[in-house]
């Protein structure tokens, strides 16, 4: 799986036009590399979907849970991407990356009080209020600051999305949002239109992660648009804006086959007018908030090949210098990814092996039965699609210090988060 931003030169693997061996070398590994263009292409994907399919009355919006850091806010600022953060860390990074705090929405099913403050503070533009506690910490926290917070609510659509059959049903039992099976959801927005300094502007779901139909999708803004109609009926209130979430699905492995990323828009945007002229209501300013497909592609981890282990009638274990510490998702979810030694990138894939974290842990791996060059000490292992919930996920299991993110644009390479040292990693230990 060789797509657009990677190729092969001379035997060797690049990304963005450069020799991903060179950056091993310049840099050391492990180490993640983006290739920014891939990033800057996926992101005008989706703005140029909301003016082809929904007349520009809308906004995508950056979850940036999939790759949180200074420079992907920069990035996407400029791509004039709002932002989705989900915590008081998320947030700083943003602000500290001068994003336009207006463009921020701000999610989480259990804000602290310290990150609502600090969000007032910086006077982000969307609240997701998630429940009861949370609404009534944030109007007390904002008539004290004398401000008004603007406020979506997370609602559970009863979609389910986690399949490939994705399933209807309710779905009470999560820990995030307001049930509308209940009357929970509209008890909230009654609520808040009642509340003082809370200025209520819409609703918001997520359905999943890592789909791949739009089907799931329409469904969920099928039931949006009818709550926003009851909401009417019941309030009198108008329901400017919608958002979707984000969950639009990516290609680890040759078997999956994503969406083009502006279909999502085209079929919402279709459900989405048909509803507002069989409700006779104004149609919402739409948001989406697509995190994995603006950054995993964009992005692969490179490694160093250390010991290989044989062991007959059983499997071969090749040993890389990183693992679970810098990218969890095998151990976690068992995610596919795609293998390529990189300095060996035009040869067949001969060997079955088994990829091997360095953590003292059985359970370190980052792939089973992986298709692989022969591999050898010292080779450079490159493992594809690393871009979205690698970095973002990493921990200093065993100590391990970060290791850093290298950037990549038009063949030239510079570094957006320099690497820890063992000194960064117990800079807190008293
Ligand atoms: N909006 C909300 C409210 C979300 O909860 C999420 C993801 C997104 C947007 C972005 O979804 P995306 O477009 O990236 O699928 N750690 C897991 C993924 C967890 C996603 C959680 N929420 C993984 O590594 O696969």
């Amino acid at each position: 799986m060789i797509s657009g931003h990677l190729g092969i030169k001379e035997n060797t693997l690049t990304i963005g036009g450069a020799d991903t061996v060179e950056l091993a070398k310049e840099y050391g590994t492990p180490l993640y590399v983006f290739d920014e263009n891939k990033i800057r292409e996926c992101c005008r994907a989706y703005v140029n979907s909301v003016e082809k399919y929904y007349g520009g009355n809308g906004r995508i919006h950056y979850a940036s849970k999939a790759m949180c850091i200074k420079e992907m806010c920069r990035i996407v600022a400029e791509e004039n991407l709002g932002i989705d953060v989900v915590s008081g860390g998320e947030l700083y990074t943003a602000y500290a990356a001068g994003f336009p705090m207006d463009k921020v929405c701000f999610h989480g099913n259990n804000k602290t009080p310290d990150e609502i403050a600090m969000a007032l503070e910086f006077g982000v533009g969307r609240f997701v209020v998630d429940n009861e506690y949370e609404l009534e910490t944030l109007s007390r926290m904002a008539r004290e600051k004398g401000v008004t917070a603007h406020v979506l609510f997370r609602i559970k659509p009863g979609i389910d999305a986690h399949t490939h059959d994705f399933v209807k049903t309710g779905q009470i039992d999560s820990k995030f949002g307001v049930a509308l099976e209940t009357g929970e959801a509209l008890d909230i927005i009654k609520k808040a239109l009642k509340t003082d300094n809370i200025n209520y502007c819409g609703i918001h779901c997520h359905i999943a992660s890592q789909v791949f139909e739009v089907k799931p999708f329409c469904e969920a803004a099928e039931v949006m648009m009818d709550f926003i109609k009851v909401i009417k009926d019941e309030t009198g209130a108008d329901t400017k804006e919608l958002n979707l979430g984000g969950g639009f699905g990516v290609a680890y492995g040759d078997a999956d086959t994503p969406v083009a990323y502006d279909k999502y828009m085209e079929a919402v945007s279709d459900v989405i007018h048909k509803k507002c002229e069989e409700h006779n209501i104004a149609l919402p300013f739409i948001l989406m908030e697509p995190g994995r497909s603006i950054v995993a592609a964009a992005g692969i981890t490179l490694y160093t090949v250390g010991g290989i282990k044989e062991i007959p009638d059983i499997r071969t274990y090749v040993s890389i210098d990183g693992g679970m510490a810098d990218n969890p998702r095998y151990i976690l979810y068992q995610s596919e990814y795609t293998f390529c030694v990189a300095n060996k990138a035009a040869e067949p894939k001969s060997e079955v092996v088994t990829i091997a974290g360095k953590c003292c842990e059985s359970g370190d791996l980052l792939g089973e039965g992986v298709k692989l060059q022969k591999a050898q000490i010292g080779d450079t292992l490159a493992v594809l699609t690393t871009g979205a919930y690698n970095y973002s996920m990493a921990s200093h299991y065993n100590r391990i210090p970060n290791p850093a993110v290298v950037m990549v644009r038009d063949g030239k390479s510079r570094v957006v988060v320099k690497r820890e040292t063992f000194e960064d990693v117990i800079k807190n230990d008293i």
